[in-house]
């Protein structure tokens, strides 16, 4: 294999991959083979424009001896192949002397006020002027002022902080094809436009914040809401689509702020959609429910989790005791975990419950941006993906885990699909042997439609959702759930991936993972099981105390899941949780005082 040797570090690398893709690599691995970078994108063509990459560089002539490559210059190494037995410094004075004049001419016009800019904390401009750049500005003259332009309904360009990198615009015409944005003007004059009467306002907008190496694109949805220095960040999957798209949840103190893409070649390779980015507000929606409820002389009222679960495994019970049937709907909106568990406890009170998934929404069809294009020799390793998958894909399918919901409920003897499920209930027969119902939602808007409110009357019904929704008006009792994120678990996507996804707030107050809730109802099954005299003669303190429920924890369902059904062991293999750092080094020497 060729090698090449890049500030000291020795290391293989394959034909096609530029200088910089190598560094890169390395650098990935802990070597110190940091090269700055702005223009460059592992997603993107090449450029070479902004020339803070340079190094020099000797490669072996034709006798097989060292020389100076290019005749000495500088070479970019985003753009200049690897070739084998080079020898690249971007540490030489020469280099070092390169990227101080870059950072000095990127900084002459740009503002100083990184105090009042968004960027700040994950500035690559900010982070090399500490690195690469001079202590102090030569520069007397006035700076050139740009003004801030609303460039499409999630972004802002702060024009006078951009340094025409141009990431953003080739991100329209490689990616997107949409081509919003253009560079516009010459010398200093020159800046990012959007074109007369046109804004950024493609389906993959926000990415074009991501990608800016500095404030200059900002999200309006983000402007002034945290300081990133304060944002931890868990790895995630899309909450509301079957692609199964990576993203890191931003959050500070139980609040998420943002949603960024996380790099997976194999599924959304650097994007995600605004779809994604921006969906989940409904966590802290003001429709959230927030406490269990049981209906009380016709009214829902209030009530404790134990009061609650109990009426609940009580009133199951007793319709299963009596000869009738009881149904539960798994929405395809929870994890694979909690239907296992969710299925596992009705069967429990029922072991010939009706099981069945929930509504599967469908918007339009699939949509591919055919013009997607990778970086030859990227550093990221490609997947083995048809053509038509590495282009990106916007699912058309608004739910991320129908096809794990199924899979799981397949082990206990099958799932009715919904229609099929509000049959069961006696739609259109008015008559129906089903006398208890479970009813999980967690859709991020409201879900139910008037056949199935219409098909639970006279049923005993138990809704465990996160928002407010007409299915309340039929419930006798209310347990309050957690979305997404507020929990860890598993979804497999529409091309049949299980990806697991970790937990990055807490639950609201007030509300419980569905897996903690079907764990509560088994608990208090075991609990009245237990007591002597049955359903009636149960102390509800003492029986709380008897079998404390266990704590949800998503790993230890896996676990269970694979060994009740072998078919599930792949779920446990490849939906393992990301193992990434969640928390960066500090970048910047710390100074004793
Ligand atoms: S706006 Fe940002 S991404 Fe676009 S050219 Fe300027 S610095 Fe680069
Ligand atoms: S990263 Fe190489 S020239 Fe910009």
């Amino acid at each position: 294999m060729p090698r090449i040797t890049i500030n000291g570090v020795q290391a293989d690398f394959t034909p096609g991959q530029t200088i910089l893709q190598v560094a890169n690599a390395l650098a990935a691995r802990g070597e110190r083979t940091e090269i700055p970078q702005y223009c460059y994108h592992d997603g993107l063509s090449i450029v070479a424009s902004c020339r803070i990459c340079l190094g020099e560089a000797w490669a072996p002539n034709r006798e097989g001896k060292l020389e100076a490559y290019m005749g000495g210059r500088l070479v970019p190494t985003c753009q200049t192949g690897a070739v084998d037995g080079m020898v690249v410094y971007t540490d030489s004075p020469k280099a070092i002397a390169n990227q101080k004049a870059v950072m000095e001419y990127l900084l002459i016009n740009h503002p100083l006020d990184c105090p009042v800019c968004d960027q700040s904390g994950e500035c690559l401009l900010q982070d090399y002027s500490y690195e690469y750049g001079r202590g102090v500005s030569r520069f007397e003259e006035a700076k050139v002022k740009q003004p801030k332009k609303d460039v499409g309904p999630r972004v802002y360009l702060y024009s006078d902080r951009c340094i025409m990198c141009t990431r953003c615009v080739r991100f329209t015409r490689e990616v997107t094809g949409t081509a919003e944005l253009m560079v516009q003007g010459r010398g200093n004059k020159e800046e990012i436009d959007v074109f007369p009467g046109l804004g950024i306002a493609n389906e993959l907008s926000g990415n074009v914040i991501d990608l800016c190496p500095v404030g200059a694109l900002l999200d309006k949805d983000f402007l002034f809401q945290q300081r990133v220095w304060f944002l931890r960040r868990a790895p995630s999957i899309d909450p509301l689509t079957a692609s199964g798209d990576n993203i890191w949840i931003h959050h500070n103190e139980g609040r998420i702020y943002r949603v960024k893409p996380r790099t997976n070649m194999d599924v959304n390779t650097w994007w995600i959609t605004d779809e994604v980015r921006y969906g989940w507000r409904f966590v802290h929606s003001k429709a959230r429910l927030r406490s269990p409820m049981r209906r009380q002389f016709g009214a829902l009222i209030e009530c404790d989790w134990p009061r609650a679960v109990q009426e609940c495994v009580a009133k199951l019970r007793a319709a299963a005791a009596a000869g009738s049937r009881v149904a539960l709907l798994v929405s395809p909106m929870l994890a694979c975990e909690e239907a296992f568990l969710l299925a596992r406890a009705v069967r429990a009170i029922d072991p010939g419950a009706i099981l069945g998934v929930g509504p599967i929404p469908v918007v339009g069809e699939d949509r591919t941006f055919k013009n997607n294009t990778v970086s030859p020799g990227t550093t990221a390793t490609l997947a083995p993906l048809a053509g038509a998958r590495r282009a990106f894909t916007v699912c058309a399918e608004k739910c991320p885990n129908a096809r794990g919901v199924r899979r799981v409920l397949e082990t206990f003897g099958g799932a009715l699909d919904s229609k099929a499920f509000l049959e069961a209930l006696g739609r259109g027969r008015g008559r129906s042997d089903v006398a208890g119902v479970v009813l999980t939602g967690n859709f991020p808007s409201p879900w139910c439609t008037g056949e199935l409110v219409a098909s639970l009357g006279g049923k005993f019904v138990v809704v465990v959702d996160t928002l407010e929704s007409p299915l309340l008006d039929e419930a006798d009792v209310v347990l309050p759930s957690s979305t997404w994120a507020e929990k860890s678990g598993t979804f497999v996507n529409h091309r049949g991936l299980p990806q697991a996804f970790e937990r990055a707030i807490e639950p609201i107050e007030g509300t419980r993972p569905e897996g903690q809730i079907a764990l509560d109802l088994e608990a208090e099954l075991a609990t009245e099981r237990s007591a002597p005299g049955g359903v009636a003669a149960i102390d509800p303190v003492l029986s709380l105390i008897a079998v404390p429920p266990l704590r949800y924890d998503a790993a230890a369902a896996r676990a269970q899941m694979a060994a009740a059904s072998p078919g599930l062991a792949d779920l446990v293999r490849e939906g393992a949780p990301p193992h990434l750092a969640v928390r960066g080094e500090p970048d910047m020497a710390v100074v004793e005082l």
